[in-house]
């Protein structure tokens, strides 16, 4: 999809885009649209119970007296409610509307409601990262129908005031919403194509932005004694690898880094703890932390952020062969704590283990925030509106907080605590990889954080609810994967850790 950005101007070809809101009804340039096209606008408002909601869509089918093909008016919810997701959705939702029709052009002309905090270059800018969420597409794997999947739309104009303002807010914003598209794809694709070999492949593919790729096999792995997360692997015909992204942003050279790690299992059919057939199905998708890490380092780069950043991701196939790792089993991890394997399938938190340990020992980070799609408990909880956020420190935790809120990914927090931590007690060894029936979530956090070295300041993000969606469709999201973590994370650099 071509995005561009133009000053206001009558010319209008293929689709018009205006807006309504709440309680107020037409917004200036829906009411000019109405004029032009003679009242049609406000005719078909009662009818289609169209109040200006946020979601809501109005189309008016080749009106009379204007050159548009049709016009959309997009709800855009109550006036003060109306922020940079407000503006998002709107564009989203009439793209949307666009899918499967033959309209090839469509220009947006949306104007703030009163009291409306998303406005001029901003407004504009959000605008396009609607559109630009929303046109994504992943149809490689089709051979047939693709005229029922594809879209004719190729062209987004943005009508806007102040168009060099609207085009450098979006130079900010298209870096984001590429790496958005990158993560998707990489949780789109079946698992035969996506080995850990092929992800770590692509990844490298990304120096050509400036990041710098490291990639450490399995006999590199092993020096370093990360006997947790190759544990996980052995069961594999697929070699398992680490592979550390750096981007060195900062103006200060030498200042401290920000650490993402991402949980990466290209597969995870349960190991010898093997999944029934149902669960199984979208395991593909188990390295979706992984995908949010890549996506975020990706828009960092891209948009030259001034801070210093560290990715760290482990990509392992949890499979069930003659060497896979037994239930029983005791592995030692990289930091020397020994673990009993009583459940292969819980395999995220061993994979994290060495993972979070290798990034917090190599770049000593200013905080470390780790992805996984750790637990199921986490959607018996959350369901798949926010994702689980588990924390030792309340500034970074809150940090998260406000920036989901922006973004549109929010996070919820739940609790840490002793007696959880308890649970995890082995008879043999320091700790077993799973606790009792019941806080399954809480257990893997408090796993995760006996690999949290002191003072870090660590948040885990348990994004299993978040990271596909099963049933309904997101406003602004197109496909199964979400890409979800990269809009947050880039939203907590670019507010606190830049400069
Ligand atoms: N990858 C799964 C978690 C998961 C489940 C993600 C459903 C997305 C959707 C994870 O490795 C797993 O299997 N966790 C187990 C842990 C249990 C064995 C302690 C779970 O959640 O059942
Ligand atoms: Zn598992
Ligand atoms: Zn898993």
């Amino acid at each position: 999809m071509q995005i561009n950005f133009a000053a206001v101007s009558a010319v209008k070809t293929g689709v018009w885009v205006v807006a309504a809101a709440e309680g107020v009804g037409l917004l200036p340039a829906a009411a000019k649209a109405d004029r032009a096209a003679g009242g049609a606008l406000s005719r078909a408002m009662p009818t289609s119970q169209f109040t200006g909601k946020s979601g809501q869509i109005l189309e008016v089918l080749a009106p009379a007296g204007v050159a548009a093909s049709r016009i959309l008016v997009v709800g855009l919810g109550k006036s003060e409610d109306f922020r940079r997701c407000g503006a998002e959705t709107a564009a989203a939702t009439a793209v949307g509307k666009l899918k499967g029709t033959a309209e090839t052009e469509v220009t947006f002309e949306i104007d703030t409601p009163r009291g409306g905090k998303a406005k001029g270059a901003q407004l504009a800018a959000h605008l396009a990262m609607g559109i630009a969420l929303k046109s994504y597409l992943f149809n490689q794997y089709r051979t047939k129908d693709l005229a029922e999947h594809e879209s004719k739309l190729a062209k987004a104009t943005v009508l806007t005031q102040d168009v060099a303002a609207a085009r450098k807010a979006w130079a900010r914003l298209e870096p984001v919403a590429a790496s958005v598209a990158l993560a998707r794809d990489l949780v789109n694709e079946p698992p035969n194509v996506l080995s850990p070999i092929e992800f770590a492949r692509r990844v490298k593919g990304l120096t050509k932005l400036g990041l710098k790729v490291d990639v450490l096999g399995e006999a590199e792995m092993r020096k370093l004694g990360m006997g947790a997360l190759l544990g996980v692997g052995q069961g594999s015909e697929r070699e398992s690898q680490l592979v550390v992204m750096r981007w060195d942003g900062a103006r200060k050279k030498d200042a401290q880094p920000v650490a993402f790690v991402g949980k990466g299992v290209c597969f995870d059919s349960g190991g010898l703890s093997l999944k029934p057939a149902a669960s199984m199905m979208g395991m593909k998708g188990d390295m979706g932390g992984a995908a949010a890490v890549v996506g975020t380092m990706r828009t960092l780069a891209a948009r030259r952020a001034k801070v210093n950043a560290v990715g760290v991701i482990g990509l392992v196939e949890n499979m069930p062969d003659g060497k896979a790792q037994r239930p029983d089993d005791v592995v030692t991890s990289m930091s020397g704590q020994t673990i009993e394997v009583l459940n292969t399938d819980a395999e995220g938190r061993l994979v994290l283990a060495d993972a979070l340990w290798y990034a917090q020992s190599k770049f000593k980070p200013r905080f470390v925030i780790d992805l996984a799609t750790l637990t199921g408990a986490i959607m018996i909880a959350l369901g798949q509106e926010h994702a689980g956020l588990f924390s030792n420190d309340d500034k970074l935790s809150e940090r998260l907080t406000e920036a989901g809120k922006k973004v549109g990914e929010p996070v919820w927090r739940m609790p840490l605590g002793s007696a959880y931590d308890k649970l995890l007690r082995s008879k043999i060894a320091d700790m077993k990889n799973i606790g009792n029936q019941y806080a399954g979530s809480i257990t893997a956090a408090q796993f995760l954080q006996r690999f949290v070295q002191e003072k870090t300041p660590w948040v885990h993000l348990d994004i299993a609810g978040v990271a596909w969606q099963d049933n309904e469709q997101k406003p602004l999201i197109p496909s199964w994967s979400t890409g979800w973590g990269v809009r947050l994370l880039d939203e907590l650099v670019a507010e606190h850790y830049e400069g």
